[in-house]
């Protein structure tokens, strides 16, 4: 397996944030090919520990094979990272999240996460898992789709989308990435750089994999684990995401939860994040020419207090 299949976003930048160091125990929730636990531990080989979790056992398989020599230092752990207080017994001094899929997900055309490579629609990270794509196209209601593209996709067809859905497979099965995709180029014709597909289809894997639910999840339990100083390093890639870590950022550093209409504070809410990053740093120039789907990467760097 050759490890370029994926590029690593922001090595460099999430490994000088993490502020390594000896002794250290971090946490990789996003393991994927390897990627930013290879680099860590290629940074600082003495580290004590590190964690790393995927939900995919395909790709722990190969970021397994990537790692076996660093193995002593490694715990892996199959998992979805919102389940982090159970998962996880210790404080870390350090956690990447890098968010999203891997290339080698996206390009692998059993796992249906693409609309290229006309396959049967899966988009699960988590093989034993029920729910598909599949299944919310060809089952769910249409006003159940519509918002689902609305809230997750911000397609702004979204209800003319799933009406041509529910029209198709009235007569059809929607088996196919390729099926889908002519369905929603019926409504959406191509506008500049964005495939009239994309919006839907990063609708329905966010659907399939409950992902949004998952990162707010994974936050709010992060403080049980960070220690006192430790980093929480963020890669997120498109707006919904970005929101969410910005929105927790902010909570997390104000000392106060009340409405704006009392005048008194009564909340006790106390400050457990510091913002390292006012706003999110972004890939380099370089690394987009040389990685063209790292450009809408935004990281985002916090530190536990
Ligand atoms: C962008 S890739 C990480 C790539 C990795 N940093 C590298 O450089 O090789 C994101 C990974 O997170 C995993 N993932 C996504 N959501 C997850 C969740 N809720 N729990 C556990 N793993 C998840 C995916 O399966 C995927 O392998």
């Amino acid at each position: 397996m050759n490890f370029n299949y994926h590029f690593t976003v922001m090595k460099n930048e999430a490994i000088e944030n993490l502020n390594l160091k000896k002794d250290g125990i971090y946490l990789d929730a996003t393991l994927g090919m390897g990627g930013h636990t290879y680099g860590i531990i290629n940074a600082r080989q003495d580290i004590k520990k590190i964690f790393c979790i995927d939900n995919d056992s395909d790709s722990m398989k190969l970021a397994k094979q990537r790692l076996s020599n660093s193995k002593s230092k490694i715990k892996f752990i199959k998992g979805n990272f919102k389940d982090i207080d159970k998962l996880i017994d210790e404080k870390v001094d350090g956690i990447i999240l890098d968010l999203g899929i891997s290339t080698y997900q996206l390009l692998n055309s059993k796992r249906g996460f693409s609309f290229k490579n006309g396959n049967k629609l899966d988009m699960r990270i988590d093989l034993n898992q029920k729910l598909t794509a599949n299944e919310i196209v060809n089952t769910y209601p249409v006003d159940k789709i519509s918002s689902l593209l609305k809230e997750y996709g911000e397609e702004k067809n979204h209800f003319k989308i799933a009406s041509e859905i529910a029209r198709y497979r009235s007569k059809k099965k929607i088996a196919t990435s390729d099926d889908l995709t002519k369905i929603i180029k019926k409504i959406n014709k191509r506008s500049g750089m964005i495939e009239p597909s994309t919006r839907t289809f990063q609708a329905l894997r966010i659907a399939v994999n409950n992902e949004l639910t998952a990162i707010d999840e994974f936050l709010m339990k992060s403080d049980k684990i960070l220690k006192r100083g430790a980093r929480l390093v963020i890669i997120t890639f498109h707006s919904l995401e970005d929101r969410i870590v910005k929105k927790f950022f902010k909570f997390s550093e104000s000392e106060c939860d009340c409405p704006p209409s009392k005048m008194i504070c009564s909340c006790k809410k106390k400050q457990t994040l510091r913002i390292i990053t006012k706003r999110p740093l972004k890939p380099s120039s370089k690394e987009i020419n040389l990685n063209p789907s790292s450009r809408s990467a935004k990281m985002r760097i916090g530190e536990a207090i």
